[in-house]
C-alpha cells in the first residue's frame, strides 16, 4: 500500500522524510519522491523504484526546506514510473495521496475544460488541480472542504502550499492517518509506525475529518469544517527499531519467532495459576450471543475458517465466515445477537475496515483480533483482542497467522465456558495444552533441513495443489497462498475430499501434490485421497505428525512429520512446513521475500 509522510519544523526535513518513508518500505510499493517549500520555491524529487534510488536523486538535487512530504507508492491508477510516483505538484499545491479517487476521470474532464494541464496518469493527479482551482476563489479552509466533498472514493492525503510554506493539511477518508507530535515540529503519517522514531505522541483522523498542522500546532476539523479535539496517545515504541538481526529476510526471522510469540500471547491470556483465561471485561454475557460471524482478508480469512472448526467442536453457536470483500457488499440480514469477529494484522485493511464500519452502522456487537492496537479497525470496534506478535514486516503473514488463530482459539474456550457448552474437565485441559505449544512449534521449526531437501525439486514446478479435511482444509488454503506469494507459483489449495468431483483431472504425471494428513478423524479418508491422486501420477510430499502407528507412505515422494499435539493444536504445526516450503522456493528463485511483487502489507484499498 502506499505511504504518506510530511513534517513541519524549524529544522531541515527531507532526511527525516526519507527516514520515516523506509520505515513504510514494508507496505510495498514501487516508486517514491519528496516534496518541499523553500524561499517560496515548491521543490520535487521523485524516482521509480526504492527508496534508495530517491535518496541518490536527493543527494544530487540537494533539496532544501522545512516543510515537506513524502510519499512510497504502491501503482493502482498508472504504471510504476517516476512520472505517476507521489508526489504529484502544480506551480504552487503538492499532494501525496493513498487511496483510490473513484471519480477521477470525471473531474479530469472538467478540469481540462478550466484549462489544467496533467502529467500522469494518475487518480490523484486531479486533487492537485481541484484543489489550485478553488484557491482561486476560496481561502485555503474552504477550498479544502469543496474538495473533500467532490472527491469519492477513499484517501489520505498530505498536502503543501507554496502561498503558505507554514502549514500542511492532511485529510482521511477510508484510508488511515496519523498525526504526531514533536519539539517545535509536527508529523503527519499513514501509520504510527512510520512516526514512531521521531515521536510516541500521536493523534487519529477518523474518516471525514482533516487538519491544518504547523510546527508549532494542530488543529482537527470534522467534514462540515467544525473544530473537534482529539486525544493524544502515547504510543508504545516497542519494535520501532526492528530490523532482521542474524537474518536474511525478515520472513525468515518471523517464522522463527513463533515459539516466542506464541509464548508471548499464551502469557497475555492465559492465568497458569488459576488455569483460566484472561480476558477481561468483555462486553456480552455468553447468553446474548447466539451466532459468530467472523470476517477477513487472505491469510486472516482463512484463520477464520480454521476457528469456525473450533467454535462448532466446542460451542453450541451458529458459525459462519465470509471474506470482507464480499461480506461488505451482501444483502447481509443483521442480527442482533450475532457477534462479529474481524480478524487483520494491520487492522488497516480497507475491505475489512468496511465490513466493521457497516456493522458498526447496523449497530452491531464487533470484536476484533489484530496485531496493530492502535489501528482502525482496533479503534472502531466495540472489543479488542491484541495478538501480541510484535511488528510483521514481510508482507507474507506467518506469526500473525499463528497469533490469530491462537487468539480466535481462546476466544472460543472463553465463550464455550460462558455458555456452559464445554464441561469443566475439558476446558482445563484445553487450558493447560495451550502451555506446550510454544515448544512445539520450535521443535517443529526444526524440521527445516527436510523442507530445504524437499524445496529443490519445488522450486522448479509450474503448479501445485494442497489437499486437507476438516482443519487442515484452511491450511491447506493458507499453505497454497504462501507458495503463490512468494515463489509466484500456481497453486490450490482444496478440500481433498473434493478432488473427485473435477480438479482430479489436473494432476498430471510429476505433479507436486501437498496432502496434510495429520492422525485425525479425517486420516484416513484423506490417506484414500492421497491414493487417488498418487494412482494418476503425483509426486506427493504428506505432512503428518509422529505418531507410535506407522503412517501410510507407499509411493509417496517426502514426508514430513511434525510434533504430536491435540487435534485442537495440530493446525498450528502443520502450518509452518508450509511457511518454509513457500520461503525456500522462493529463496531458490531469487525472488524478493519480504516485499513480493505487486502485493502491499497493508492492502488499505478496495
Ligand atoms: C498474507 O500472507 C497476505 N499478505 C495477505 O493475504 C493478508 O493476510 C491480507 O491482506 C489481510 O491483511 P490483514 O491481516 O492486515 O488484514
Amino acid at each position: 500500500m502506499c505511504g504518506i509522510v510530511g513534517i513541519t519544523s524549524n529544522k531541515q526535513v527531507t532526511t527525516s522524510i526519507i527516514n520515516s518513508l523506509r520505515k513504510l518500505e514494508y507496505r510495498g510499493y514501487d516508486s517514491a519522491g519528496v516534496a518541499t517549500i523553500n524561499e517560496g520555491h515548491l521543490n520535487e524529487v521523485k524516482c521509480e523504484g526504492r527508496v534508495d534510488v530517491l535518496e541518490k536523486n536527493l543527494s544530487k538535487s540537494n533539496l532544501k526546506g522545512t516543510i515537506g512530504i513524502g510519499h512510497v507508492r504502491w501503482a493502482t491508477h498508472g504504471i510504476p514510473n517516476s512520472v505517476n510516483a507521489h508526489p504529484h505538484s502544480s506551480e504552487s499545491v503538492s499532494v501525496v495521496h493513498n487511496g483510490i479517487i473513484e471519480n477521477s476521470t470525471l473531474l479530469k474532464k472538467l478540469l481540462i475544460k478550466k484549462g489544467h494541464k496533467f502529467k500522469s496518469q494518475t487518480d490523484t493527479e486531479v486533487i492537485v488541480h481541484l484543489i489550485t482551482e478553488y484557491l482561486k476563489k476560496n481561502d485555503l479552509k474552504k477550498s479544502i472542504l469543496k474538495v473533500l466533498k467532490k472527491l469519492h472514493g477513499s484517501f489520505a492525503l498530505g498536502i503543501i502550499f507554496k502561498d503558505q510554506p507554514d502549514l500542511i493539511v492532511g485529510a482521511r477518508r477510508g484510508s488511515p492517518l496519523a498525526v504526531g507530535y514533536g519539539p517545535n515540529e509536527n508529523y503527519l503519517g499513514s501509520d504510527s509506525y512510520a512516526l514512531k522514531s521521531m515521536t510516541n505522541k500521536i493523534s487519529y483522523l477518523n474518516d471525514g475529518e482533516f487538519c491544518i498542522l504547523k510546527k508549532d500546532n494542530v488543529e482537527f476539523f470534522d467534514k462540515k469544517g467544525k473544530k473537534v479535539n482529539k486525544k493524544v496517545l502515547e504510543v508504545s515504541l516497542d519494535g520501532q527499531n526492528y530490523d532482521k538481526g542474524d537474518y536474511k529476510h525478515f520472513m525468515a526471522k518471523e517464522v522463527e519467532e513463533q515459539p516466542t510469540t506464541i509464548k508471548n500471547c499464551v502469557n497475555e491470556y492465559i492465568d497458569k495459576v488459576n488455569s483460566d483465561i484472561n480476558i477481561f471485561n468483555f462486553p456480552w454475557k455468553g447468553n446474548e450471543i447466539s451466532s459468530i460471524m467472523l470476517i477477513g482478508c487472505g491469510t486472516a480469512y482463512h484463520s477464520c475458517l480454521m476457528a469456525k472448526y473450533w467454535f462448532e467442536q466446542l460451542t453450541t453457536l451458529n458459525v459462519n465466515v465470509d471474506i470482507a470483500s464480499e461480506f461488505r457488499y451482501r444483502n447481509n440480514r443483521f442480527k442482533k445477537d450475532t457477534l462479529y469477529i474481524f480478524v487483520s494484522q494491520s487492522g488497516e485493511t480497507a475491505d475489512t475496515f468496511a465490513a466493521l464500519d457497516l456493522c458498526n452502522k447496523n449497530k452491531m456487537k464487533t470484536c476484533s483480533v489484530v496485531n496493530v492496537v492502535e489501528s482502525s479497525i482496533a479503534r472502531e470496534s466495540k472489543f479488542v483482542l491484541p495478538i501480541h506478535c510484535g511488528p510483521e514486516i514481510g508482507v507474507a503473514s506467518t506469526k500473525a497467522f499463528l497469533g490469530q488463530m491462537l487468539v480466535l482459539y481462546i476466544l472460543c474456550l472463553k465463550i464455550s465456558k460462558m455458555r456452559k457448552d464445554i464441561d469443566k474437565k475439558k476446558y482445563l485441559e484445553k487450558i493447560k495444552s495451550l502451555f506446550s505449544l510454544s515448544k512445539l512449534t520450535k521443535q517443529t521449526l526444526e524440521t527445516d533441513n527436510k523442507v530445504q531437501s524437499v524445496c529443490s525439486s519445488f522450486a522448479e514446478i509450474k503448479g501445485s495443489m494442497f489437499l486437507g479435511r476438516g482443519y487442515s482444509y484452511p491450511i491447506a488454503l493458507e499453505g497454497a497462498l504462501k507458495l503463490k506469494e512468494l515463489a509466484y507459483v500456481h497453486a490450490e489449495g482444496y478440500p481433498a475430499g473434493e478432488m473427485k468431483h473435477g480438479p482430479l483431472a489436473l494432476i498430471e504425471e510429476g505433479m507436486p501434490v501437498v496432502v496434510l494428513a495429520p492422525r485425525d478423524e479425517y486420516y484416513k479418508k484423506t490417506i484414500s485421497n492421497m491414493q487417488e491422486v498418487i494412482a494418476r501420477g503425483a509426486k506427493v510430499l504428506l505432512i503428518t505428525n509422529k505418531s507410535k502407528d506407522e503412517v501410510y507412505s507407499e509411493n509417496i515422494w517426502e514426508k514430513i512429520e511434525v510434533e504430536n499435539t491435540s487435534e485442537d493444536l495440530l493446525p498450528f504445526l502443520i502450518t509452518i512446513p508450509l511457511q518454509k516450503l513457500a520461503y525456500y522456493s522462493a529463496l531458490k528463485r531469487g525472488y524478493d521475500i519480504d516485499k513480493p511483487r505487486n502485493l502491499a502489507k497493508s492492502v488499505t484499498v478496495e
